[in-house]
This record gives C-alpha cells, sequence and structure tokens, in this order.
C-alpha cells in the first residue's frame, strides 16, 4: 500500500484525478471502477475540468459504478445514478451505453448476475474508493466474505446511521444495496481510495496497520499489488508512522 497524507479534500481530489488522467491519456478505451459518497466529489470535480480543457475524453470510456440501492429507482434524487449523472456524466462527454450501475429495482438475483459476469468480462483499469465508518468498501459490510462476488447486501446499523444525513429521516434510508463484492474490487488493476476526516481514523487505522480480517472489510487490500491510499491529516490521526 502506497500512502500519501494530505492537507485538503480539493488537493486529494486533485492528486487522485491525476491518476485517472494518466490512465485515460494512455488508453482512451479505458474502464473506469467508480463509486459514490462525499469522497469522490473532488476527484470528479477535477476530471470534468480536464475534459472541460481539452485534456482528457470519454468518448470510449467504459465506467462500472460499486453499487446501488435496492428498491431505489436510477431516477429517484438519492439513487446512485443520480449522483453520477449530476457529478460527473452530465459534464463529460460519456456514451451513456458504456455506464454500467446496477438496477436497484427489479429481478435482484438476476442483476446481480448480470452485472458480475460483465465486471468479469470488463476488468477495471483503475477503481475508486471511499471507505465506510465501519471499514466497508462498496457496501461489503464487516463479515462479508473476501471471496464474495456480486450481491444483495444487508446496510449495517452504523453505515443506516451514516447515510441517514441523505434522506429526511432515518425510515427513508434504504437498508440493502447491491454491491460489486470484494473479490470484484480486488480483480481492478490499480485502486485509489479516499477518506478525510476523523469519523475516518480509526478505519484508515485498522486497514493498514490492523490484521486481515473480514471483520473490517477494508483490510482486503493489504493484499493488492498495487494501491493508493489518499488521506488528510484527521484521517491519519490514529497512524503509528
Ligand atoms: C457508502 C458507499 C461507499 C462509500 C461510503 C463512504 O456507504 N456505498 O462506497 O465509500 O458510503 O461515504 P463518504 O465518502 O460519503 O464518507
Amino acid at each position: 500500500m502506497k500512502i500519501e497524507i494530505l492537507k485538503t479534500k480539493e488537493e486529494i481530489g486533485k492528486r487522485a484525478a491525476k491518476e485517472f488522467i494518466d490512465v485515460i491519456q494512455k488508453n482512451p478505451e479505458a474502464i473506469l471502477g467508480l463509486a459514490t459518497g462525499s469522497s469522490p466529489i473532488e476527484l470528479y470535480k477535477n476530471l470534468v475540468q480536464a475534459y472541460s480543457n481539452e485534456e482528457i475524453s470519454f468518448k470510449n470510456v467504459k465506467t462500472f459504478n460499486l453499487d446501488e440501492y435496492v428498491n431505489i429507482d436510477k431516477n429517484h434524487p438519492q439513487s446512485y445514478f443520480t449522483f453520477m449523472n449530476q457529478n460527473l456524466f452530465s459534464e463529460i462527454d460519456i456514451n451513456m451505453n458504456n455506464v454500467n450501475i446496477p438496477a436497484g429495482v427489479g429481478n435482484l438475483e438476476e442483476i446481480c448476475k448480470d452485472y458480475n459476469k460483465k465486471l468479469e468480462e470488463n476488468v477495471r483499469d483503475i477503481q475508486i474508493l471511499g471507505i465506510g465508518t465501519n471499514g466497508h468498501i462498496a457496501f461489503n459490510e464487516p463479515g462479508t466474505k473476501f471471496t464474495q462476488i456480486t450481491h444483495i447486501t444487508q446496510l449495517a446499523e452504523q453505515t443506516i446511521n451514516d447515510n441517514t444525513r441523505f434522506f429526511d429521516k432515518k425510515e427513508d434510508v434504504p437498508t440493502q444495496a447491491i454491491s460489486m463484492g470484494l473479490s470484484n474490487i480486488m480483480d481492478s488493476k490499480k485502486i485509489v481510495l479516499i477518506a478525510t476526516g476523523k469519523n475516518k481514523a480509526s478505519a484508515i487505522k485498522q486497514m493498514i496497520e490492523g490484521k486481515q480480517t473480514e471483520e473490517l472489510p477494508a483490510s482486503i487490500l493489504q493484499n493488492h499489488k498495487d494501491v493508493l491510499i489518499l488521506i488528510d491529516e484527521e484521517a491519519a490521526s490514529k497512524l503509528k508512522n
């Protein structure tokens, strides 16, 4: 794991974007693994900027998102599809046929199977990740097997509480999601993980310095050969070195 501690969210977003821009410039048909949440927002701003400056084009790029809430239609204001559209897709020249986000409504078993097949056929060149306060990545909650593929997952109580801020009330927060599995995430050639703020410090410490355990899903990344961790001082505050 390569770890960089940076001062601000803006610097982190810029640093992460550099990795993505390099990948797209080397291969205009790159396959990107994308994520939602507050952590990647600055990355997306920088990618939109790089597109506006004509440094990169997304015309032949393919994307695969990590997850989507179950029972939330893609047009719902809190769907991950809406999030991606607002923060990235509507601002760039991507072909929407090349955008892949699992649907949260329909025959969920079939959706998981199809998505997993597509992931196997489309190895990501680079994957962006955030991390949950309980150490989850995508929606792979503590206790998820390291061998897990795309699946329907029950959100942990802590995750539901963390996500309540996006909904009017706790009862509106979805309790299930469709998520890439840990095994799918590990298939990406390169991984960039972003975390900022004190509430991530404990998960970051366990991910980097803790023992590898399915109780802390992000600890699986200790096994990946090309991971870049971008954190601010608060998220790094519990690290020994
Ligand atoms: C959600 C997403 C994760 C994300 C996490 C952290 O649970 N499924 O992919 O990493 O939230 O979100 P944030 O970046 O807003 O802290």
